[in-house]
């Protein structure tokens, strides 16, 4: 098969490269999946640039997500499955087989049925941006008549976080910084989207406080306004760190009687990961997740895809192997 491969970390035209692979063979527990569309999360290239452990096999094919048809089953894996159109998630965990490839294997319970009525590229956007935003949002219990804000609504966490949260019964305000996201936001279902750069932005969203759910991104940025806005019952959720972490203010966040929690998928528990893919799986067939704008890039041109996601590309970067 055709793979993008890296076998050291480091900038992106540097170690990636597109090579012949053997096609790997599925485990026990594990499937194999061709693999129509792989997509690209900042996870991937801050893996690839800083931070990936290169496994013991001595490569790494790159991309946690993506989506296909399941073409081979590892010993106890229901032959049924052969044939099965699925969304993907941690390929690249802890595997060296991502989904940057023609083929990739997963556990089994990692390729998650894609109901007919969801599109291909729909299919490869679910897996970390929407497992993430299922963890945010229901850690901390259920959303039905709740109000929850989601901080940068036009991200690919933020997109399906509103659009989850809308699905669970919740309102759903949201913060972006221009006109061109605020109407990404406003499609996916939130109201109000507010501008986090406005002064009065804290006012423009006063009518929900105080909140139930936060789900944010950019703690030290947005905790003034989440403070402004929070009460006992409120827990402000963060799910990525800002290049210096923030100075917690104490007798603030003790003053609101806030909650704080945090999120990193890699060590979510596993009952929670089964229940977020089962949930968005209903979701999809609910027809309550909808695509992002996607930026679609050939697989020997997965360095600049990669780059891409870095640059900030608004919607899903797509790579078709
Ligand atoms: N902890 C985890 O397990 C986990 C899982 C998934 C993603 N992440 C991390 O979460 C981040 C987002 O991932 P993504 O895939 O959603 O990226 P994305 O699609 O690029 O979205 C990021 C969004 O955040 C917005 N933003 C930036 N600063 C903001 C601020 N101060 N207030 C409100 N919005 C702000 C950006 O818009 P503007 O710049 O225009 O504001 C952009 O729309 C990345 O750092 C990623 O590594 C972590």
């Amino acid at each position: 098969m055709l793979a993008a491969v890296y076998d050291r970390t480091g900038p992106s035209h540097e170690v990636l490269r597109v090579q012949e692979m053997p096609t790997p063979e599925p485990g026990p527990g594990e499937v194999r999946v061709r693999v129509r569309l792989s997509a690209v999360n900042p996870t991937d290239w801050k893996s690839r640039a800083r931070t990936a452990t290169i496994p013991d096999a001595g490569f790494q094919v790159p991309n946690q997500d993506g989506m296909g048809t399941i073409d081979a089953v590892g010993e106890g894996v229901e032959p049924g499955r052969l044939g099965e159109r699925v969304w993907l998630y941690f390929c690249a965990w802890q595997s060296p087989w991502g989904s940057a490839a023609q083929y990739s294997v997963v556990p089994s319970e990692q390729a998650v049925p894609l109901p007919d009525s969801a599109s291909d590229e729909l299919g490869a956007s679910m897996g970390i941006p929407a497992v993430t935003a299922h963890r945010c949002l229901f850690a901390d219990g259920p959303l039905d008549g709740r109000t929850v804000l989601v901080h940068g609504g036009a991200g690919a966490v933020g997109h399906y976080a509103i659009e989850l949260a809308k699905w669970a019964g919740a309102q759903v305000a949201t913060t972006v910084s221009n006109d061109e996201k605020a109407e990404l936001a406003r499609q996916a279902g939130a109201d109000p989207v507010v501008n986090y750069r406005d002064d009065d932005a804290a006012g423009q969203l006063r009518s929900l406080a105080p909140l139930d759910r936060v789900v944010e991104l950019a703690l030290g940025a947005n905790l003034a306004l989440d403070l402004a806005l929070a009460g006992p019952a409120t827990t402000i959720v963060d799910y990525a760190a800002e290049p210096q972490d923030p100075v917690l203010p104490v007798r603030a966040c003790m003053n609101a009687n806030v909650t704080l929690r945090f999120v990193l998928l890699y060590g979510v528990p596993r009952p929670a990961l089964l229940q977020a893919a089962a949930d968005i799986t209903t979701a999809l067939s609910d027809g309550a997740l909808t695509e992002l704008p996607v930026t679609r890039f050939p697989l020997d041109q997965v360095a600049q895809a990669q780059e891409a996601v870095q640059a900030g590309t608004v919607g899903k970067v797509l790579v078709i192997p």
